[in-house]
């Protein structure tokens, strides 16, 4: 009250005052205000925020473990974790749609080893090759880092790598007196046994939605069966070719004899995971990520699951796809300088380490293979290591999304029997000849 009185008896002399008198006080009340302002200490920085998209079964290790420990050593810097979808060739959409757009919202770029070439090239991602020196890199395996360059220049620095892996019910195979499989014909076989004696509905679950994920599942079956995809080197096509084709009706068999539920080709990995989870099936190809699933205490398999390499059909050499994940900076981004801090944070090596501890996720990092403190949760990790380096790589070539397409097209159309597993490989074959052809001539 006493305030709105002084003010009143105030205003009453102020407006009986000359007006140059009365322009010269308000400009002295404007400058000491602003001398007061001047003088305070500093307004607190509003934090700032960070945003990055990722696909949903990443989300909880995430949020859980990652975001609270990062904002907790870097009080300035916010990170706001956008939930995608489980099918990764949505995510590359949902990034490529929002970069298209030009004003993207999101700060860091959680990205798939084969997009790199993709987006360095499209311009949507900062240059990092000055930021990590070859010492930084060194501590990570070469192929997770060979991933993130594009003509000689580094975008993307790995948070985790990533194989593909055959999972299956070991107290199934232990009642049922049968041993592990060694070969794809393995697979097949002890799943009908294991029908039969209905210990189980379905046998073998793997991803055969016409998405990314089919890709990389497909090399793993191609390598087994000893052919390629294309050499990256020549650009020869080897889906043509009748190992290749082989491998197709391998797939196509498994869903025509009922291995394989007629559903799985609508299947991404979650999909496949939670059948499997359910006590669904025998055999099931996944990512280790997993593993720490189908064991969580509310798991109807817990314990009764076992992993192991991805096997090859007889006589041949297997080999699990290379996968993983990296980060990178939009080139859009208002916070370069934070979003830098950020990855050199999240790939470090105590990030790396609680990833795989909480999320069964594989290293980047290679000493962290033999960590005791990792070996003691997962026995598995050594082998992983040599999995890891043995592990076949989709082509890294320029046109890889497009080679990709084509692929995961023409297999589906021969997994729900729409073309034989010969028709769909030879007019994937020449499709993905012309692309490539293509592609050279517009080098020259
Ligand atoms: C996993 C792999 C990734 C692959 C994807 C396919 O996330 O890490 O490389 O492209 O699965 O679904």
């Amino acid at each position: 009250m006493q305030f709105f009185t002084a003010l009143q008896s105030f205003w009453s002399v102020f407006r009986r005052l000359p007006r140059f008198i009365r322009y010269l006080g308000l400009l002295a009340i404007g400058i000491l205000y602003m001398v007061l302002v001047a003088a305070s200490p500093v307004a607190p920085q509003q934090p700032v925020t960070l945003q990055l998209l990722m696909s949903a079964p990443d989300v909880p290790p995430w949020t859980k473990y990652m975001v609270k420990a990062f904002e907790a050593s870097h009080p300035n810097i916010r990170l706001q974790i956008v939930e995608g979808p489980n099918n990764v060739s949505l995510l590359e959409d949902m990034y490529t749609t929002a970069f298209l757009l030009g004003d993207s919202p999101y700060d860091l770029v959680t990205m798939d080893v084969i997009w790199t070439p993709k987006f360095a090239a499209a311009g949507w991602l900062v240059d990092l090759t000055e930021q990590f020196s070859p010492q930084d890199l060194a501590a990570f395996s070469p192929t997770d880092v060979n991933g993130g360059r594009y003509q000689g220049r580094l975008y993307r620095i790995p948070v985790r790598s990533d194989v593909g892996m055959l999972y299956y019910r070991k107290d199934l195979l232990e009642q049922a007196g049968l041993a592990p499989p060694k070969t794809f014909e393995d697979i097949a076989t002890l799943s009908k046994v294991l029908q039969d004696r209905q210990a189980v509905r379905w046998g073998y679950l793997w991803q055969g939605k016409q998405y990314e994920g089919l890709s990389a599942m497909f090399v793993e079956v191609l390598k087994g069966f000893g052919g390629f995809w294309v050499n990256p080197e020549t650009l020869e096509v080897g889906l043509d070719r009748p190992e290749a084709i082989r491998a197709v009706q391998f797939l196509q068999d498994t869903i025509n004899q009922g291995i394989s539920p007629p559903g799985v080709t609508t299947y991404v990995e979650e999909d496949t995971r939670r059948l499997f989870q359910n006590g669904q099936a025998a055999f099931l190809r996944n990512w280790p990520y997993a593993w720490p699933l189908l064991n969580e205490e509310t798991s109807p398999v817990k314990g009764k699951v076992a992993i192991m390499p991805m096997v090859p059909a007889a006589g041949q050499q297997g080999g699990s796809c290379l996968g993983g994940w990296g980060l990178g900076i939009a080139k859009t981004s208002k916070h370069p300088k934070e979003a830098l801090e950020a990855i050199r944070f999240l790939t470090s090596e105590p990030s790396q380490q609680k990833f795989v501890m909480e999320a069964g996720y594989v290293p980047s990092r290679q000493n962290l293979f033999n960590k005791p403190q990792i070996t003691a949760k997962y026995s598995y990790y050594p082998e992983l290591f040599k999995v890891v380096q043995n592990a076949v790589l989709r082509p890294p070539i320029a046109q890889y999304a497009q080679t990709s397409d084509i692929l995961q097209r023409y297999l589906s159309a021969a997994l729900t029997n729409q073309k034989s597993p010969e028709q769909a490989m030879k007019a994937a074959a020449e499709e993905t000849r012309r692309l490539l052809a293509a592609g050279k001539k517009s080098q020259k």
